[in-house]
C-alpha cells in the first residue's frame, strides 16, 4: 500500500485495481471520468505495458481522453465502438439497489451514454458514497445553454409536485463564468438532500424541454467495488445478489503513482 496516499486514495485505488479484473483482452471498455475512473485507467494502462492487454477504450470526457492515450489505451469513439463489453466509472453517490447520482465532475450526460451502451456497468467508489437514499449530493442535470433561465424556471416549478425535501436549483460555475460541458451545455444542480422516487424524478426532469439529461442512473449500474483505505474491498453484484469481499495487494510502482491531474 503506497503510504504517502490518504486513505480516500487509497480506497479508490484498491477500488479500481479490483474492477480492471473484469476487463479481458480484445473487449471494448468504456471508461469513466473523476478521480476514481483516473485510477482506473492508470491501472488499465499497467496491464497494456505489462501484460499486452488488448483493448480498446471508450473515454467519457476529454480529460478522460487525454489520460487514456497518455497511459497508452488506444482510444476510439462510441460511434466506432458502437456496443460495449463494460464500462467502468465512478458514482457520487450509490443506494443498495446500485442506483447512482453521478455528474459531480460534469460527464454525467457521455456517461450515462457509454454506460447505457454496454453489456455491464462497474461502478468503483470508496465507501463514503454509500447512502441509503439518494439525493444528499446535489443532482446535476444538463440543459442546453439557449434559454437556460427559463428552464430553470420550469424546473424548480416541477420539483414542486415531486418527493423531495430540498428544492434550491444553481447554475454551476467555473470561476466567474457558467461551467460548460464536453457537449457545450450548462449544468444545473438541483440540492434536493432527499429523493424520495427518484425513477419517477429522472423520467419528469427529462420531460422538460432543455433538459438533455439528469444524473440519476436508474437500473444501469450492474456492479459496485467498494474500497477501503486498509486495501479491503467489497463486490456487491445486482444481478447475482451476491456481495463479495477479498483484500488488494498491489506493488508501488512509479508509473502507476506517478501525478495524476484528475
Ligand atoms: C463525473 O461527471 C462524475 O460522474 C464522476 O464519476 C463522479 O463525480 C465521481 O467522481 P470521483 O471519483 O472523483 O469522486
Amino acid at each position: 500500500m503506497p503510504t504517502d496516499l490518504s486513505p480516500i486514495d487509497k480506497a479508490k485505488f484498491v477500488a479500481a485495481k479490483q474492477a480492471i479484473g473484469y476487463v479481458e483482452d480484445g473487449m471494448k471498455v468504456g471508461l469513466g471520468s473523476g478521480s476514481t475512473a483516473a485510477w482506473m485507467i492508470r491501472c488499465l494502462g499497467e496491464r497494456v505495458a505489462e501484460e499486452g492487454l488488448k483493448i480498446k477504450g471508450i473515454p467519457t470526457s476529454t480529460r478522460t481522453a487525454a489520460l487514456a492515450r497518455e497511459v497508452g489505451i488506444d482510444v476510439i469513439s462510441l460511434d466506432e465502438a458502437r456496443w460495449l463489453d463494460v464500462a467502468i466509472d465512478g458514482a457520487d453517490e450509490y443506494d443498495g439497489n446500485l442506483n447512482l447520482i453521478k455528474g459531480g465532475g460534469g460527464s454525467l450526460l457521455q456517461e450515462k451514454i457509454v454506460a447505457t451502451a454496454s453489456d455491464q456497468m462497474i461502478v468503483i467508489a470508496d465507501a463514503s458514497k454509500s447512502v441509503e437514499t439518494l439525493g444528499n449530493f446535489p443532482l446535476p442535470i444538463e440543459v442546453v445553454p439557449f434559454g437556460w433561465q427559463t428552464t430553470k424556471t420550469l424546473v424548480e416549478e416541477t420539483l414542486i409536485g415531486m418527493d423531495v425535501l430540498g428544492r434550491k436549483v444553481s447554475l454551476r460555475m467555473n470561476g466567474d463564468a457558467p461551467f460548460y460541458t464536453d457537449e457545450g451545455n450548462h449544468i444545473l444542480d438541483l440540492h434536493l438532500n432527499r429523493i424520495g422516487a427518484a425513477r419517477q424524478l429522472s423520467l419528469v426532469i427529462n420531460q422538460i424541454p432543455g433538459v438533455v439529461e439528469n444524473g440519476l442512473f436508474i437500473d444501469i449500474c450492474d456492479v459496485v467495488v467498494i474500497g477501503y483505505g486498509d486495501g479491503r474491498v467489497e463486490v456487491r453484484d445486482i444481478n447475482q445478489g451476491s456481495i463479495e469481499e477479498s483484500k488488494v495487494d498491489f506493488v508501488e510502482t512509479d508509473n502507476l503513482f506517478a501525478d495524476l491531474n484528475d
